[in-house]
C-alpha cells in the first residue's frame, strides 16, 4: 500500500466588514498611529459584530475553503476548531459549525492553545488522516478576540483583531504536510493571560516578545534541520502575526529574505489562531503560493505554546 500524506486541498478565510485604523484608535485612547506602526507594524484590524461569533465567522471560512477544494460538506470527516474564543462554553464551536454545514457524521473538536492553535489543529488532523481514520478534515483558525479586549488599555487594545481562516486537508498519495513540532510550557502562564471579571487579556508585552523571537527562531532552525533542508529551499515562511518586527527578527534569524515572508499583520493585526490560516489564504489569493512550494509555519502563544510546520504546497 502507498504511503498516505495529509495535503492542502483549499483554503478560505473570512474577514469582518468592519475595519479600525490606528487613527480611530488615537480617539479612544492615549496612543498615535505612529507608536503603533512602529512597534508593531499594524495599521488597521477587523472587528466582529456583536452579532457575529466566532462560529459564523468560522462558518464563512470553510464554505470558502470548501468550494476551493472541490469537496463537499459529506466528504468532511473531522472538524478540529482552534479557538480561545469560543461561541459557547459548550457545545464545542467545532460542534457548532458540524451542525451549521448541516454534517451529520465524523466528529468534531476544539483546540485551545492560544495563538498557536492552528498549527496544534493541522498536527492532529495530520495524525489521523496519516493514520488512514480520517480522509478530509477542515481546520479551522477563528477568534472574537476583540471580545477579551479592555478598550481602555492602550497596552493591549491597540494590537487585536478578529477573524477566521479554513483549510481543507485532505489524504493524499502526494507529499504535503512534511513536519510538525509543537511544545508547551506553563511556567509562563502569567505573562499572558486573560483575567476573569471581566475578561480582559493581560500581557507583559516586552517578556512576551522576546521569548516568541528567540523561540520561534530556534524553532525555525531545528525545523530545517530536522527536515534535512537549507534555507534556499524555502519559498514561504508563514509565521503567527503578532508584531512585525517578531516576524522580521525569525526570518533574520534563518537568514530568510523578506520577500518569502508573508506578512499580514498591518492589515489584520494579531488575530490569535486565526492568523496563520488568514495569512496562508490571503498570499494563496494573490496568487504567489504555487503547487509543491515548501512553506513553513512558526507559531507561538500563551501558556506559553510554540509550534511549528513544514510541508509541501
Ligand atoms: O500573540 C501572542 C504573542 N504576543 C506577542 O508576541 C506580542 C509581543 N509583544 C509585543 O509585540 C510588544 O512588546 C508590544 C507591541 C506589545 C509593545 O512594544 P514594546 O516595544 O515592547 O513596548 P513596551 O511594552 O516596552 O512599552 C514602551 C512604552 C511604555 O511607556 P514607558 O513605560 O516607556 O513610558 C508604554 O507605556 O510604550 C508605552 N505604550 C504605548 N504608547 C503609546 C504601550 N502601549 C502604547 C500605545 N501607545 N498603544
Amino acid at each position: 500500500m502507498s504511503k498516505i500524506y495529509s495535503k492542502i486541498n483549499g483554503t478560505g478565510s473570512y474577514l469582518p466588514d468592519k475595519i479600525l485604523t490606528n487613527y480611530d484608535l488615537e480617539k479612544l485612547v492615549d496612543t498615535t498611529h505612529e507608536w503603533i506602526y512602529e512597534r508593531t507594524g499594524i495599521v488597521q484590524r477587523h472587528i466582529a459584530s456583536d452579532n457575529e461569533s466566532s462560529v459564523d465567522m468560522a462558518y464563512s471560512s470553510s464554505l470558502e475553503a470548501l468550494k476551493k477544494s472541490n469537496i463537499s460538506v459529506d466528504q468532511i470527516d473531522m472538524i478540529v476548531v482552534a479557538t480561545t474564543t469560543p461561541e459557547r462554553k459548550f457545545p464545542s464551536s467545532a460542534v457548532l459549525l458540524q451542525n451549521k454545514l448541516k454534517i451529520e457524521k465524523g466528529f468534531a473538536f476544539d483546540v485551545n492553545a492560544a495563538c498557536t492553535g492552528f498549527v496544534y489543529a493541522i498536527d492532529i488532523a495530520d495524525k489521523y488522516i496519516k493514520s488512514g481514520l480520517v480522509k478530509n478534515a477542515l481546520v479551522v483558525g477563528t477568534e472574537k478576540i476583540t471580545s477579551l479586549l479592555d478598550w481602555k488599555d492602550r497596552n493591549t487594545c491597540v494590537l487585536f483583531g478578529d477573524g477566521a481562516g479554513t483549510v481543507v486537508l485532505s489524504a493524499s498519495d502526494q507529499a504535503g504536510i512534511l513536519s510538525n513540532t509543537i511544545g508547551s510550557n506553563g511556567s509562563y502562564k502569567d505573562l499572558l493571560t486573560v483575567n476573569t471579571d471581566p475578561e480582559y487579556i493581560e500581557m507583559k508585552g516586552n517578556d512576551v516578545f522576546k521569548i516568541a523571537v528567540n523561540t520561534m527562531g530556534k524553532l525555525a532552525v531545528s525545523t530545517l534541520k530536522e527536515n534535512n533542508m537549507n534555507i534556499d529551499q524555502v519559498d514561504w515562511l508563514i509565521p503567527h502575526q503578532a508584531n512585525s518586527r517578531i516576524i522580521n527578527a525569525i526570518a533574520k534569524k534563518i537568514s530568510l529574505p523578506n520577500d518569502k515572508v508573508i506578512m499580514t499583520v498591518d492589515k489584520h493585526g494579531n488575530t490569535s489562531a486565526a492568523s496563520i490560516p488568514l495569512a496562508l489564504d490571503d498570499a494563496n489569493k494573490r496568487g504567489v503560493l504555487r503547487s509543491n512550494h515548501i512553506i513553513m509555519f512558526e507559531a507561538f502563544g500563551a501558556g506559553f505554546t510554540w509550534g511549528s510546520t513544514l510541508l509541501k504546497f
